[in-house]
């Protein structure tokens, strides 16, 4: 089954543009340049109706659910959130009878984000299901959604399925934003960007020995900073997770404007920081981010889809060029291959890491 593969990881990883391709097949309504989910049943006034969107997930799923809500809130311009749905569960929320809520999981089996579903739905909360297994728990107590066509995810730590998470996300948010004030020239707009992702991902998977090469150099590090903001926030805080999951170092992400009102005292040589650099207005901001890490010896790995001054990083991982709002879907991947390559550099169990479950059903 692993074919060429030495761990489910890194098969996974390169599994992405076929999920991608997947993801979006017959969704794509390039006539009226939308998306068609079938699985959500709704009517255009039933979408319309929705007036606020939160998802709902754990880990990985619940960073998907932030990039989620930012499509949502770029492309539909409905207010829009994530909440992991395990502080979710406990914390007697108030339900809003025109929000939509999301419940993201890959297995569909989560019982945080199942008992989070049956909260909202005991409270009369609309909710849908975004899950990887068909069949599955949360699909079922759910009743409709979109199904993520990720194909089997076999590695704890979730790539594609993370992966396709977000590119549903974008048509869903597609979807709202067309039944709304979103232009047919600017839904075309993300219809091609969504259609050159999979090209895109495998540019990305092809310059997989740079980033190996990038992550033998940083292996020592006991711990790492993540630095985004807005587009890249959720990028950083899923690029974290991951280099933690499965190579056990300590990593951190951080919003880049919050870095001055405290994390700025851990900067030091020893301290690399991973920063995300989408091409949107605030380029410049990151740019005086970096000097800042920079004047205080930090080393710094930059993760960019635009020009950055030659020599302010002390590496660079190139990211290709997709409409903004796509962003995030590709600045996932060369962070999937950071934190494999250092999990590999550094002996782990890359498919098993201690103490975690591919799914976790029980509290
Ligand atoms: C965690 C897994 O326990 O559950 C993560 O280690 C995963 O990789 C999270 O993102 C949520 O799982 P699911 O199946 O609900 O997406």
């Amino acid at each position: 089954e692993l074919g060429p593969y030495s761990d489910y990881m890194r098969k996974e990883i390169h599994e992405q543009p076929d999920a991608i391709r997947r993801a979006v097949m017959g969704r794509l309504d390039e006539r009226f340049a939308t998306a068609k989910l079938g699985g959500l049943n709704f009517d255009p006034r039933e979408l319309r109706n929705i007036k606020r969107v939160k998802f709902l997930g754990c880990g990985s799923a619940y960073y998907a659910g932030q990039m989620g809500a930012a499509l949502v809130e770029e492309l539909a311009r409905i207010p829009a959130d994530a909440e992991p749905a395990s502080e979710f569960r406990y914390r007697s929320p108030v339900v809003d009878p025109d929000a939509l809520y999301v419940a993201v999981s890959q297995s569909g089996e989560t019982s945080d984000t199942l008992m989070a579903v049956q909260e909202l739905k005991r409270k009369g909360g609309q909710v849908m299901g975004a899950v990887n297994v068909v069949g599955s728990a949360i699909g079922r107590e759910c009743g409709h959604g979109i199904f993520l066509h990720a194909g089997p995810e076999v590695a704890v730590a979730s790539t594609k399925a993370l992966t396709n998470m977000a590119v549903n996300f974008a048509l869903l948010a597609l979807l709202l934003g067309r039944v709304r004030d979103l232009s047919a020239a600017q839904g075309e707009r993300v219809v091609r960007g969504l259609r050159g992702l999979p090209s895109q991902v495998t540019a990305m998977l092809n310059a997989e020995d740079e980033i190996a090469a990038i992550a033998s150099e940083f292996a020592d590090a006991d711990h790492m900073f993540f630095i985004g903001r807005v587009r890249g926030w959720p990028v950083a805080r899923e690029g974290a997770q991951k280099l933690k999951e499965i190579s056990y170092v300590h990593a951190e992400a951080y919003q880049a404007g919050e870095l001055k009102h405290g994390p700025l005292a851990l900067i030091a040589p020893d301290m690399p920081s991973v920063v995300v650099i989408p091409s949107d207005d605030l380029v410049a901001k990151n740019i005086s981010t970096i000097e800042q890490i920079k004047a205080r010896g930090g080393p710094v790995i930059a993760v960019t889809s635009t020009d950055i001054p030659a020599g302010l990083a002390d590496a660079l991982i190139r990211v290709p060029r997709t409409e903004p709002e796509l962003e995030p879907i590709l600045f996932n991947i060369p962070l999937q291959l950071l934190a494999y390559h250092t999990a590999a550099k550094l002996g782990r169990d890359i498919d098993k890491p201690r103490n975690l479950a591919k799914s976790v059903t029980v509290e």
